[in-house]
C-alpha cells in the first residue's frame, strides 16, 4: 500500500473529521496509508485543532489505523515531506462569513457565502493568504499536490493557477453531490453512476448520466425522479420545466441567479428570524465541537450533516487514490480549461468531469452548454477574472469593475455603497487595499 504524508491547512475545522474518517476508512480498505498527517491552523484555531487531533487519535485507534496525528502552527513544518496539502482555510473565520452575508443584505442583494458579494469578499480576503500559501509549499514541497477546498474554491484555484507554480486543482462537493442524490434516487451503488460536469464552481450542469456506461440522461429527465429533485431544491415550476427542456441538472447555486427575488426575499426572513446561516453554522459548530471534546466520543455526530460540505472528503480521497496508485478515477474538478468547457476561455479555470490518474487531472471534454444557461457562465467567469487581479493587485477601480460585472449586483451606485462596506468591514484582512478609498 501506498505511503504518504498529508498536511491539512485548516486542520481545526469542524469538516475536518469527516477527512480523517474517510483517510482511515481508505487504510482499511487497502487504498493507501497516510502515515503522517499533520494538522495546521492559526493560534485563534489552536484549540480547536487540538480537539480535532484528539478525537482523530481515538477513531483511528478505534479501528486500529496506524497514522500518526500531529499539530502545529508553523505550515513549513506542516509541508516538509507531505506529498499532499489540502486547504480547507477560512480567513477571518466564521464572523467575517457573518458579515459577507450580512453586508450585501444590508444593500438589498444576495448575501452568500461564495456567490454574489459575499464571495467576492471572501475572495480578496482568501486569495492573497492562498497565494502566500503556495509559495511555501513550493519551496517547501514543490512535488507536493495542493487540494483546494478553500472558498470560492473556483477563484482562488483560478489565484493559484495564475499566480503559483504549485501543483494544483479546485475541488468542491456539490457534483459529487448531485452524483450520489443520482445513484439514491435510482437504487443503486453510486460507483455504477457517472456523470459529465461541466461550467464552473458552484455554477456547473450536469449535461450527461451514465449508469454502467450506458447513457440514461435522456430517461433521468423524463423521469419523475427529475420532479422529485425540483421539488428538493426548491425551483419553480416555471424554472423547473425550463431545466427539463435544457436537459442540466444544475448546481443548486442556480437559485441564486434564477429566483434571485425569491431568494432574497427568504434570506431576508431568515436574517430576522434567527441570523443568516453563518450564524446557523455558528450554533451547528458549537454543538460539533462538544462532541469531539468529549473523551468518550469516536465516531462520526450525526450532526454533522446538518453542515453543507457532505461528500467533500470521498472527492478529495478519491483523486488522492488515483495519483497515489496512478489508477484512473473521474471526478469534477476546478482545473485550467484547456478546451474542455466550449465557450469558456482555455485558459480559465473552469469546474469539469476530469480523469485523473498519477499525473493528476486531465479535463474531458464536454458537449457544450446550452445558450440558455452559457451567457450567465461567461459573465460569471469574467466577474471570476476581475476579481482574482482585483485581490492580487489591491487595485480598487478593477474591484469595482469585478462586482459591476457581478450578475447578482445591480447599478454602479448599490456596488460602490456594498464594495465601500465591505473594504471598511475587513480591512484588518486585506492590507492590499490600506488606505484607498472607494
Ligand atoms: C456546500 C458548498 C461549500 C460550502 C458549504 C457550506 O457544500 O459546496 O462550498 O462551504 O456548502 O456549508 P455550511 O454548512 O458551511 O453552510
Amino acid at each position: 500500500m501506498k505511503e504518504f504524508k498529508l498536511a491539512v491547512l485548516g486542520g481545526g475545522s469542524s469538516y475536518a473529521p469527516e477527512l480523517m474518517d474517510g483517510i482511515a476508512k481508505r487504510y482499511l480498505g487497502g487504498e493507501f496509508h497516510a502515515r503522517e498527517i499533520v494538522l495546521v491552523d492559526v493560534p485563534e484555531g489552536r484549540e480547536r485543532m487540538e480537539t480535532v487531533a484528539a478525537f482523530t487519535r481515538r477513531m483511528f485507534a478505534k479501528h486500529g489505523v496506524p497514522c500518526e496525528i500531529r499539530t502545529t502552527l508553523d505550515r513549513r513544518e506542516a509541508f516538509d515531506g507531505a506529498s499532499f496539502v489540502i486547504s480547507q482555510i477560512r480567513v477571518g473565520g466564521m464572523l467575517a462569513r457573518q458579515r459577507d452575508e450580512h453586508i450585501p443584505l444590508k444593500h438589498g442583494v444576495i448575501g452568500q457565502e461564495t456567490t454574489g458579494a459575499g464571495g467576492f469578499a471572501n475572495a480578496l480576503r482568501t486569495i492573497p493568504v492562498s497565494l502566500q500559501f503556495a509559495r511555501e509549499i513550493e519551496e517547501t514541497c514543490p512535488d507536493a499536490w495542493l487540494l483546494n477546498f478553500s472558498n470560492p474554491a473556483g477563484l482562488v484555484t483560478e489565484a493559484l493557477v495564475r499566480y503559483a507554480r504549485v501543483k494544483t486543482f479546485g475541488l468542491c462537493n456539490v457534483p459529487i453531490g448531485i452524483k450520489m442524490g443520482i445513484a439514491k434516487a435510482l437504487g443503486v451503488d453510486p460507483s455504477r453512476v457517472s456523470t459529465d460536469v461541466s461550467g464552473l464552481n458552484h455554477l456547473s450542469f450536469v449535461t450527461g448520466i451514465w449508469l454502467d456506461g450506458r447513457d440514461i440522461t435522456g430517461e433521468i429527465f423524463d423521469s419523475p425522479l427529475f420532479d422529485e429533485y425540483l421539488r428538493r431544491e426548491k425551483y419553480g415550476q416555471e424554472m423547473g420545466r425550463f431545466l427539463r427542456k435544457l436537459r442540466v441538472i444544475p448546481a443548486s447555486y442556480l437559485y441564486y441567479y434564477w429566483c434571485t427575488e425569491r431568494a432574497l426575499k427568504e434570506q431576508l426572513a431568515q436574517l430576522a428570524e434567527k441570523g443568516s446561516r453563518a450564524d446557523e453554522v455558528m450554533r451547528i459548530e458549537k454543538e460539533l465541537f462538544e462532541i469531539y471534546a468529549n473523551p468518550e466520543s469516536d465516531v462520526l455526530p450525526e450532526v454533522l450533516k446538518k453542515r453543507g460540505g457532505a461528500y467533500y472528503s470521498d472527492v478529495a480521497l478519491s483523486c488522492i487514490s488515483a495519483i497515489v496508485n496512478n489508477k484512473p478515477a473521474v471526478e469534477a474538478l476546478n482545473v485550467v480549461n484547456r478546451g474542455a468547457v466550449p465557450g469558456i476561455s482555455e485558459t480559465s479555470v473552469v469546474e469539469v468531469s476530469c480523469m485523473v490518474d498519477g499525473r493528476g487531472p486531465h479535463p474531458l471534454a464536454q458537449k457544450p452548454l446550452p445558450p440558455e444557461v452559457l451567457g450567465l457562465v461567461q459573465q460569471v467567469k469574467a466577474y471570476e477574472n476581475l476579481t482574482v487581479e482585483a485581490a492580487v493587485t489591491g487595485d480598487v477601480e478593477m474591484a469595482f469593475f469585478a462586482l459591476l460585472n457581478h450578475p447578482l449586483m445591480p447599478g454602479a451606485d448599490t456596488v460602490r455603497l456594498v464594495l465601500r462596506d465591505i473594504l471598511e468591514a475587513n480591512r484588518d484582512h486585506l492590507p492590499q487595499f490600506a488606505g484607498k478609498p472607494v
